[in-house]
């Protein structure tokens, strides 16, 4: 398994240019399973993530092309499968949304339940509910779900939590059902909002994407579409804590500033100054990180998908800070990791008191999920002498050529090959 090396202590200074965003690739793709036409998506990031959501569209029958490097032409011309099979779906939960799209376009799926992951239970009963609610006949037979329907119904659907997947996965299925649908406290992420615009490119009807409450109304057929990907705000908010942590001056391009509004505000209590432009965000720190409490919450609140990167940027301000995780009831894996490296953070249940600044020393650190381990590069970046991040296959999933992004800003990060020896020359 390849790892990554890094040599702290360089303060990040450049450009960057973030990626498509990773969760709203994964939702767009499985919408293709709503046509026979083709669909032109833009701005696709290459990842790992990615590969594997068109694995399983592939093995469901659709076929894709890349057109350039992050250009996709994908088609489901004819199905010649209804299942997501446990070893695909195991691998990446997103495979769980074929479930609403194929049974809007098949009237049948079967379809692997994801299971839980290392940042939590993470159920899909909401996703279920609501498909039922649609007049999905569903059975749970040995960990697959078991979907049908001649033809899908409007409904109102009220979500007991606003579950980005489940909103997903009921629009999908409500954009071609009979009559309207109405998804009361539905998730606003901004990939939310970003699926609705390739479905509606696709002559689906939908309002309020972004809102509480989404209403469709049911067409026959959907037909193929060009969608240019919103870019990655999670990708977006790493590189601004890695321009933070070490003390740099970052332009981060290519971003939507109202999609890290939170972020921006967070940032700027730290103390950390950050300027929205015409070119992107910029991002700079001269003086010291000032503590700050912070609490993950649904869209527009702070997300959860960041908390790991503020974790390791908040071991470098000086006094007590304190997060709470609300979303999953597992995601403080990095903790541990960050105090082998020196790290002063004490857990107590959602909730974590980080004091500073710590000074943190290079270790061999491994991951368990994919924010999780940017968290670590960000501590590595500031760290003395060497971090090595092992299972760099996390951070494949969800961040795009991240050390050669990361090394143009001046990081000394090396990626090595498994069985190999980092370049010392080069982390010299
Ligand atoms: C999406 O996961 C993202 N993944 C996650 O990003 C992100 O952390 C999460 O939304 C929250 O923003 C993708 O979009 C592929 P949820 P999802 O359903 O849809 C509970 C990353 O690193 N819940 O909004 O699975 C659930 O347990 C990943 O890119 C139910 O109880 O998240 C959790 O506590 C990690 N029942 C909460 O809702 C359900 O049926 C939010 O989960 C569904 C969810």
């Amino acid at each position: 398994m390849d790892r990554m090396v890094i040599r702290g202590g360089v303060a990040l200074r450049g450009t960057v240019e973030v990626s498509g965003s990773k969760n709203a690739t994964l939702a767009i793709l499985c919408a293709a399973l709503l046509t026979d036409e083709p669909l032109i998506l833009r701005n696709v990031p290459r990842l790992r993530d990615v590969d594997t959501a068109l694995a399983l569209l592939s093995r469901l029958g659709a076929r894709y092309s890349w057109l350039s490097d992050h250009d996709l032409e994908l088609q489901a011309a004819q199905l010649h499968s209804h299942e997501a099979p446990y070893d695909l779906v195991k691998t990446m939960r997103a495979s769980f949304l074929v479930l609403g799209p194929m049974l809007a376009r098949a009237g049948r799926a079967r379809v692997s339940t994801p299971g839980g992951c290392a940042i939590g239970a993470r159920p899909v009963n909401l996703h279920i509910a609501g498909i039922r609610a649609l007049g999905a006949r569903i059975q749970m037979r040995h960990g697959y779900v078991d979907a049908h329907a001649a033809r899908l119904n409007g409904a109102r659907i009220w979500l007991d939590t606003p579950s980005v997947g489940a909103t997903e996965n009921i629009l999908m299925a409500a954009v071609r059902a009979r009559g309207s649908t109405q998804i009361e406290n539905a998730a606003r992420e901004p990939e939310i909002q970003d699926l609705a615009a390739a479905l509606s490119a696709m002559g689906a009807q939908i309002r309020g994407a972004g809102t509480h409450v989404i209403e469709v109304e049911g067409v026959e057929r959907l037909h193929g579409a060009e969608h240019r990907v919103i870019p990655d705000r999670v990708e977006a908010g790493s590189m601004m804590a890695a321009a933070a942590i070490t003390g740099g001056d970052v332009t981060v391009r290519g971003v939507v500033a109202e999609h890290l509004e939170a972020v921006i505000a967070k940032l700027a209590d730290t103390g950390t100054e950050v300027i929205s432009g015409p070119d992107g965000i910029r991002v700079k720190r001269q003086g010291e990180l000032r503590p700050v409490e912070l609490r993950t919450l649904p869209y527009p609140g702070f997300p959860t998908d960041l908390q790991a990167q503020m974790m390791a940027l908040l071991t470098q301000a000086r006094g007590t800070s304190v997060i709470n995780e609300t979303i999953f009831e597992n995601r403080f894996m990095h903790a541990l990791e960050l105090t082998r490296m020196g790290a002063d953070i004490i857990i107590k249940g959602s909730t974590a008191i980080v004091r500073g600044p710590t000074n943190l020393s290079g270790a061999p650190v491994m991951a368990t999920d994919l924010r999780a381990s940017m968290g670590l590069i960000l501590a590595g970046l500031v760290a003395d002498a060497t971090t090595e991040l092992d299972r760099v296959y996390h951070l494949d999933r969800g961040y795009e050529a991240l050390d050669r992004k990361l090394a143009a800003l001046g990081a000394r990060i090396e990626r090595v090959r498994a069985g190999e020896r980092a370049a010392e020359a080069e982390l010299s």
